[in-house]
């Protein structure tokens, strides 16, 4: 009984709230469940206290979170229970996804319409258009988007560093390259890394910039140019990543990449190549910005950032589920939630009327470069996290990559395997 009235009471003042900008109030529907299972992949100790900050934040508003986490960074593990809950007709209210796979999951007919709420709250005027593009689908609202990640980063052990005279931060490949040889030297892992086909391909899209600058990483990886593909260029940038698989330790294989961060975090390994989910771990673990770990661009790449965005995709669910799935979209796009959130997950907002006095100096740094990246023309979406070309294709590469850097192809073949391997999935 109290907890019937409890739940009326959420609904109403929910009600009113998200709908105040629209000017009606919505009536409460009585037999409101005021739930939301949430799909997600957000399952390390940082990326854990990020997601608690919005289950928190639902909580308080009378919300029950249904937790259904799914391991395996990239999504890949994620859509395909995805695929088996839809298949059965039974998907949950809200599922966390990126870039092109929302296309994909739009394109069934299977999404909510989110329009009531983001016009009421005016997103259309806050969120960036690049996120935009995926957040919509035929004019209509499908998925709130939560953060923006850039995944062109490398994380230092400062102390490692130090300890061996490596300056701070690296600019060049070259430079890099020495750095890591230091490392090795020392007897520590230089390069901690998690041999997943999604880590592999996070250091490809890196590698394909060094090789060839944000031109050649927007003729392949978003325009998929058959010559450029198949270009010298492209040889260099496995050249790179063989020089990379020199660095990493034996025990690499299917390694998760928080325990590659762990690596660097104990100091047993120098650097480790990775989206600024990274920091998160980092601050979860204790450590501190500047005195710890350092984050810098990844040698070879400074002006360019790859990026990707988490969005919280909406299901066509049950009638009675969606006041609490609206009030989770809502939720997520709060300013205040987007500060409290990203602060943690080491990621930027989704909005661009977001104050960065609350982020640390990595996060403002951030912040500059991906407005500076945009007004330059150097922002492109991450092949590795679904954001500059089709699931189908990433897919492919993401093979041709994962079997080169584990040594079934030379450099040379995996540049033709690449060009196969993308004509026959575009
Ligand atoms: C997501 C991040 C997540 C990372 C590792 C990326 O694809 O965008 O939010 O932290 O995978 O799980």
């Amino acid at each position: 009984m109290k907890k019937a009235i409890l739940i009326l009471m959420a609904t109403v003042l929910v009600g009113g709230m998200l709908f105040a900008g629209g000017g009606q109030e919505e009536p409460a529907a009585m037999e409101d469940v005021m739930e939301v299972e949430v799909l997600h992949w957000w399952t390390s100790g940082g990326e854990a206290a990020a997601l608690n900050v919005l289950k928190e934040d639902l909580e308080a508003k009378g919300i029950s979170w249904v937790d259904m986490p799914v391991a395996g960074g990239g999504g890949t593990e994620a859509m395909t229970v995805l695929r088996s809950r839809a298949t059965s007709g039974n998907p949950p209210a809200a599922v966390q996804m990126l870039g092109f796979d929302i296309i994909d999951w739009a394109s069934e007919g299977l999404l909510a319409n989110l329009n009531d709420v983001a016009e009421a709250e005016g997103w259309d005027a806050v969120v960036p258009e690049a996120l935009q593009k995926f957040s919509k689908y035929d004019g209509v609202w499908i998925a709130a988007p939560v953060n923006i990640h850039s995944t062109n980063w490398v994380w230092a052990n400062k102390k490692v560093c130090d300890e061996l005279g490596i300056a701070l931060p690296i600019r060049s490949w070259d430079d890099f390259i020495m750095a890591l040889d230091k490392v090795k030297a020392s007897g520590r892992t230089a390069l901690a890394h998690g041999g997943q086909a999604w880590q592999d391909a996070t250091m490809f899209d890196s590698a394909v910039i060094a090789a060839g600058g944000p031109e050649f990483y927007k003729k392949t990886m978003i325009d998929l140019d058959e010559a450029a593909l198949g270009s010298a260029t492209m040889k260099d940038a496995f050249d790179k990543m063989d020089q990379l698989r020199s660095y990493v330790d034996d025990n690499f294989s299917g390694r998760d990449w928080n325990l590659a961060s762990a690596m660097v975090i104990e100091g047993q390994a120098g650097f480790q190549m990775m989206g600024d989910w990274a920091k998160g771990e980092f601050l979860n673990a204790g450590q501190v910005p500047g005195v710890d770990f350092v984050a810098f661009r990844t040698p070879g790449t400074q002006g360019t950032v790859t990026f990707n965005a988490d969005q919280f995709v909406m299901f066509e669910v049950d009638e009675s589920l969606r006041t609490a799935q609206n009030m989770l979209a809502s939720a997520i796009l709060s300013p205040t939630f987007q500060v409290a959130f990203n602060t943690v997950k080491g990621s930027v907002p989704a909005r661009t009327d977001v104050s960065d006095a609350e982020f640390t100096i990595i996060g403002k740094t951030g912040m500059k470069e991906l407005a500076e990246a945009n007004s330059n023309g150097t922002l492109f979406g991450s092949m590795a996290h679904g954001h500059s070309c089709p699931a189908a294709v990433k897919n492919a590469i993401y093979d041709v990559v994962t079997a080169h850097f584990n040594g079934q192809y030379d450099a040379a073949q995996a540049v033709q395997e690449l060009v196969k391997a993308v004509a026959s999935a575009k």
